[in-house]
């Protein structure tokens, strides 16, 4: 699995909690970070580099592309290119919230190329006379919980929030706020504050846990499985912090240089 960072962490924690006898390796793309805010070109030739070390170095028998901008950027060419693979990724998940909504006003929060690709526009575009949503890009968000920056993530979020409208459960209110970046769970204390106890947060950890395990070609039963390798092109330190403080996982951190 890959992510441009430490945001994917949210997904391996219900993989790992899904699939516990599967081993795992993450990278976290921390020295070309942020995807959100990049050329899609970027974004692909990344996704493209990462899943070719994964499968030639790693052999791995699945992909989780644990990031919602590659997702919409790569995951086509991924899957052309690598048919043997299963590849399972991760969009916002706009037919959850819709399960959830009763008011049915609905926040999205994202990257920029997230919300402005068109698979994101398709997803959108079939549910729209279900629901009103918000689309609001949240440039600056994942770099802020990339680097830790609790000032800037608590600003980031009360501007984002904000801009999206009012919250709450009355008529007219949006009632449901979807976070649709791997990175955004790791502000959901801050976020649920701003919002209010009565609104519900929805990320897709879950589903794409149990998505992944219904489309594993093999299950790993063995109780010698569930190991964790945790890869970093950038600050080797900041994921391994993460893991610990997310996860409690405690693992070394090796470096690639691709
Ligand atoms: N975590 C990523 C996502 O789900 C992207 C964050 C970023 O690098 O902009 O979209």
């Amino acid at each position: 699995m890959f992510d441009s960072g430490i945001g994917g962490l949210s997904i391996l924690k219900a993989l790992r909690a899904e699939l516990p006898f599967e081993d795992f390796v993450y990278v976290a793309d921390s020295a070309h970070a942020p995807y959100g805010e990049r050329a899609d070109s970027h974004v692909i030739a990344r996704s493209r580099l990462i899943t070719s070390q994964l499968v030639t170095k790693y052999h791995i028998k699945t992909l989780v592309i644990a990031c919602n901008t590659a997702t919409a950027a790569a995951i086509h060419l991924l899957r052309q290119e690598h048919p043997q693979l299963a590849v399972i990724g991760v969009e916002p998940a706009l037919k959850p919230a819709l399960a959830h909504s009763q008011t049915r006003r609905i926040g999205v929060m994202a990257t920029h190329g997230t919300l402005a690709s068109a698979k994101f526009q398709t997803l959108i575009g079939s549910l729209a006379d279900q629901a009103d949503f918000i689309c609001q890009p949240c440039d600056g968000l994942a770099d802020a919980i990339e680097h830790q920056d609790t000032a800037t993530i608590i600003a980031l979020c009360a501007l984002y929030t904000g801009a999206i409208g009012q919250f709450g459960i009355n008529n007219g209110q949006i009632d449901t706020l979807v976070l649709g970046c791997t990175h955004y769970p790791f502000a959901h204390d801050q976020l649920a504050r701003m919002v209010g106890p009565d609104v519900r947060l929805i990320d897709n950890g879950e589903p794409v846990a149990r998505q992944t395990r219904r489309q594993l070609p093999s299950l790993s039963i063995s109780h010698a499985g569930g190991r964790c390798v945790l890869i970093s092109s950038g600050d080797c330190n900041s994921l391994q912090q993460a893991a610990q403080r997310w996860l409690g996982l405690d693992c070394p951190v090796e470096t690639i240089n691709i």
